[in-house]
């Protein structure tokens, strides 16, 4: 059985302020194998790092960031909300990670949110920005709107896609096919031995969200998942030691 991937859930936000290049660092610091974040894209067209459609929640900005502009967001403050505040990071562009990955060997998985709102052309600029650090090898593209993922199946058919998904599907595996994607990012909650080894049979690999719990941990690593998305890489890693041993 291979090796369990651990991918950093908005960087290592178990203990750095989420989707901050601070966490993105910790993350490759803490060996990680892949970086998991979430995407936006601004009035103006600049793709950035951040949960919320909104600002309000983790930034010393408001509103929608599809109706700022770069320009308004560039200087917000991403890390005042943590406790204890974390002054100086400051709102990440998608490309300013791509540099961070590309000077290291650590995957990203960016989801793309825009299942709430839409945000035209996001896709081919995500696609660009990938390309323009060649790093569609490194790279899977993640998204809890299936249309888009199908869309950028057609774009991009050898990209590693993955659908988001909180529910129990029939025939996972069945549905990735139809929707284009090669693997599937299910909360963790809907996910069995049985559904990881039959996707796996497919062809589909398996990488549930967001794992935190040792108990969790221990009974995905048992079913064979390809990866586990968590907020405490160094949980994950730990365990998966202490079961190879
Ligand atoms: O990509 C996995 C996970 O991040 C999906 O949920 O809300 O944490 O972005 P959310
Ligand atoms: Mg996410």
């Amino acid at each position: 059985m291979k090796r369990t991937k651990v991918f950093a859930h908005r960087g290592f936000s178990g203990i750095a302020p989420e989707n901050t290049m601070a966490a993105f660092q910790l993350a490759v610091e803490a060996g990680a194998d892949g970086i998991e974040l979430d995407v936006h894209m601004t009035g103006d067209g600049e793709i950035v790092v951040l949960h919320d459609e909104q600002l309000e929640r983790t930034t010393t900005g408001t509103g929608w960031v599809k109706d700022r502009t770069w320009a308004e967001l560039e200087a917000v403050e991403c890390g005042l909300w943590y406790v204890p505040p974390v002054k100086g990071e400051r709102l990440p562009t998608l490309a300013q990670v791509l540099e961070l990955a590309w000077e290291t060997d650590i995957c990203l998985n960016i989801e793309l949110k825009n299942n709430w709102v839409a945000y035209p052309g996001m896709e081919e600029r995500v696609v660009a920005l990938v390309e323009r650090y060649h790093m569609a090898e490194r790279v899977i593209l993640s998204s809890f709107n299936h249309n888009s993922l199908k869309q950028l199946s057609l774009l991009k058919p050898s990209w590693s896609l993955a659908a988001l998904y909180d529910c129990k599907l029939v025939e996972p595996w069945q549905y990735a096919r139809l929707i284009g994607v090669n693997s599937l990012h299910p909360h963790y909650r809907s996910v069995d031995e049985e559904m990881v080894q039959t996707c796996q049979r497919h062809g589909i690999g398996i990488r549930p969200y967001t794992v935190d719990e040792e108990r969790d941990i221990k009974r995905l690593l048992a079913a064979g998942v390809e990866a586990i998305i968590t907020n405490h890489p160094d949980r994950v890693q730990k365990l998966a030691r202490h079961g190879a041993e």
